[in-house]
């Protein structure tokens, strides 16, 4: 089998309520600004949050996800709602292993936003652009106590695959982690069911 071919998504994913926009860094004020409001929820699992204390912060952090976009190494995205353009939060591809064909989603959404679904059409719009670029398969992972992280998988039909013990620190602590799996042909086969339904309630 040939290795897969290096290449980036594209900059500008939409789906049926928002898009997933290749960050600007003139969103640096309004992402840090969501961030130090999440501040106290957000920390409990993601180690990054500890360490954006200004504007300043969340702008390097947009430099260097350009520089890693350039580079073919992590490809971060703004979730911004259609409706009124909200930034809601961030997705983003690391992971990448393009000789195994395999990448991993990471993802966090302001409170405001929490629980309608945005996150899960945000997985499922990124997904399909990965699998189209040749992945076969992508993978979820959270912390064994972030339940609403691991219903984002469950409810995109992703497969639990196991517990990887201490295999990261949150708050200072070792924390196990759950692993999800998705494969392309289960992709493409949740994605036909998924047309069949929306063409049976249509009809
Ligand atoms: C983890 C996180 C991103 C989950 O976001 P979320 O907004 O709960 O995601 P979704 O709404 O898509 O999650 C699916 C939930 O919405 C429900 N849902 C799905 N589609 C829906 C819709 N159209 N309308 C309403 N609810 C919907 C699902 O059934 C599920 O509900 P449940 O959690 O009550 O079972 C969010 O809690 C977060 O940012 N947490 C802090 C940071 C973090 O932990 N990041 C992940 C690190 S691994």
């Amino acid at each position: 089998m040939k290795p897969l071919k290096p290449k980036a998504p594209p900059a500008l994913i939409e789906s049926e309520r928002i898009f997933l926009r290749k960050h600007d860094i003139k969103q640096a004020k309004t992402m840090f600004d969501c961030v130090n409001r999440d501040r106290k929820r957000l920390e409990k699992f993601l180690p990054w949050v500890g360490r954006t204390k200004t504007v300043g912060d969340e702008a390097d952090f947009i430099k260097t996800t350009h520089q890693w976009w350039k580079e073919l190494k992590h490809f971060d995205f703004s979730i911004v709602r259609k409706s009124d353009n909200a930034y809601m939060g961030n997705i983003g591809i690391h992971s990448i292993k393009w000789e195994r064909y395999s990448c991993e989603i990471g993802y966090w959404i302001t409170s405001d936003f929490e629980g309608q679904g945005y996150m899960s059409e945000a997985v499922r719009a990124l997904e399909s652009e990965m699998f189209k670029l040749g992945f076969n398969r992508v993978q979820i992972c959270c912390s064994t106590v972030n339940a609403r992280s691991a219903n984002v998988p469950r409810a995109c039909g992703y497969k639990f695959e196991g517990t990887i013990r201490q295999d990261g620190v949150d708050l200072g602590k070792f924390r196990d982690t759950l692993v999800f799996g998705k494969l392309k042909k289960e992709w493409k086969a949740l994605k036909s069911q998924r047309k069949l339904r929306i063409g049976a309630r249509s009809a």
